[in-house]
């Protein structure tokens, strides 16, 4: 099978990784793909949310499956178009999109289907908005409705704070147009976990759980990142856990996209609080994680090709997934400075010296035979071990051996689990 991975991170140097290891596949694409995905696959000179060059891309190359990364693309509607051109795709359409594409649309589709999430409201001018934070108790958090590259969620530990953030995103339209409305929520506190699934249409198959590390510095200080670390499983998620989200959510999720017509095939990623109140819905993401990726599909023992197939045709059981019993890790090295401004086109060394670890690329770009730094998240380093002690020990041990200028990455990723 030919195959079209889009999308240019560490997430989709997995998919690709994974997808090359299937007898099934002959050929993977990645558009547009990086510095590490070139040494599996072809690259592609496409961005990821072209949507209209993917296709034609496709047709004329003959692709059996694509794969879709990043949500952009499949927010815009890319498995519509595919689908009207009979291409084979992994992915929601438009319409389930939207459990992504605009936080008002999953917010209420949670409150419709009595979903546990936080309260909220929404707003599309600042008056009211600014008025309505005396409903709130501080910390309160403020997320922009539509796409905003991860940095559209404010957490407030002050009123100052709040204001400045309605002012950016309503006045100042920080975001553009996905900042036009705003929900504000209450802050939940608690554990997170992040529970990715496949969806066949009719049924909710978890995959093994994960734990994200959201903030950039140690002890979960400062701002939101795309996710600085990953390990997998996160043994909070007890048998008894489980059966409660299985109750509150899976149920109701898959209850809910029926009633409202919703024909959802691909990843659904429920990020969770786990808090006093029980299990809390955070958001909804419609596609894989990044870092949750590199730590969960490596100890995928199935075939990826048949799991994705399955998907699509609305066939996966749980039994078609294989999971192994090691537990893995995965720190992030990042662009010093990420999230807020970063430098660029650092050369990376060091990377043919690591042994017994993965090194997924995220940011990276090859010029002049170097290997380039050409983003945030630059690498995804992953060990698989039989402890999350061990698998802790090895990454940290390894990343001593790779260095680029201004390279940062968290000390506590997997610490003390
Ligand atoms: P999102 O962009 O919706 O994925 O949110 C990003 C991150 O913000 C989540 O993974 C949480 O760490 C945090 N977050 C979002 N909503 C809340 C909330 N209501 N209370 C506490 N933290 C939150
Ligand atoms: N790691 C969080 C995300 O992929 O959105």
């Amino acid at each position: 099978m030919k195959i079209l991975v889009i999308g240019s991170g560490a997430r989709e140097h997995t998919l690709v990784w994974k997808l090359s290891k299937s007898p099934k596949v002959s050929e993977i694409y990645c558009a547009p793909g990086n510095a590490g995905i070139e040494k599996l696959a072809t690259c592609v000179d496409i961005e990821a949310d072209n949507i209209r060059e993917l296709c034609s891309f496709a047709k004329e190359n003959t692709i059996d499956l694509t794969v879709v990364g990043p949500e952009a693309p499949l927010v815009e509607g890319i498995v519509d178009l595919f689908n009207q051109n009979n291409l084979k795709i992994f992915g929601p359409n438009k319409k389930a999109s939207q459990l992504e594409g605009s936080k008002i649309f999953a917010k209420d589709f949670m409150k419709k289907h009595d979903m546990p999430t936080a309260k909220y409201s929404v707003f599309n001018d600042e008056i009211s908005a600014l008025k309505a934070l005396d409903d709130f108790q501080l910390p309160l958090v403020i997320k922009a409705d539509g796409l905003a590259a991860g940095k559209g969620v404010v957490i407030c530990e002050d009123r100052n704070t709040a204001v400045r953030t309605i002012q950016s995103m309503i006045k100042d339209k920080k975001f553009g147009s996905a900042g036009s409305n705003i929900v504000i929520e209450e802050y939940l506190e608690g554990i997170e976990i992040s529970l990715l699934c496949f969806v066949n249409g009719k049924e909710v198959i978890p995959m093994e759980s994960a734990r994200d590390y959201k903030k950039v510095y140690d002890d979960d200080k400062g701002p939101n990142t795309g996710g600085m670390g990953c390990f997998s499983p996160n043994p909070i998620l007890t048998d008894s856990l489980y059966k409660d989200i299985n109750e509150k959510v899976l149920k109701r999720f898959i209850s809910g996209l029926k009633a409202d017509n919703i024909d959802f095939k691909g990843v659904i990623f429920i990020g969770l609080m786990i808090t006093k109140r029980g299990p809390m819905v955070l958001e909804f993401n419609v596609r894989f994680g990044d870092p949750e990726t590199e730590v969960v599909l490596p100890r995928l023992d199935s075939d990826l090709v048949d799991v994705l197939l399955k998907t699509i045709d609305g066939t996966l059981k749980p039994e078609d997934l294989k999971w192994s019993d090691k537990k893995s890790v995965c720190v992030i090295l990042a662009s010093g400075g990420y999230p807020v401004q970063y430098e660029k086109n650092k050369e990376i060394k060091g990377l043919d010296d690591v042994k017994d670890v993965i090194v997924f690329h995220g940011g990276t770009k090859l010029y002049d035979n170097k290997t380039l730094t050409n983003g945030g998240r630059v690498l995804a380093v992953t060990a698989i071990e039989d402890t999350i002690k061990e698998a802790r020990g090895k990454v940290y041990q390894e990343i001593k051996n790779i260095y680029f200028e201004d390279m940062y990455l968290r000390k506590d990723i997997a610490k003390n689990i």
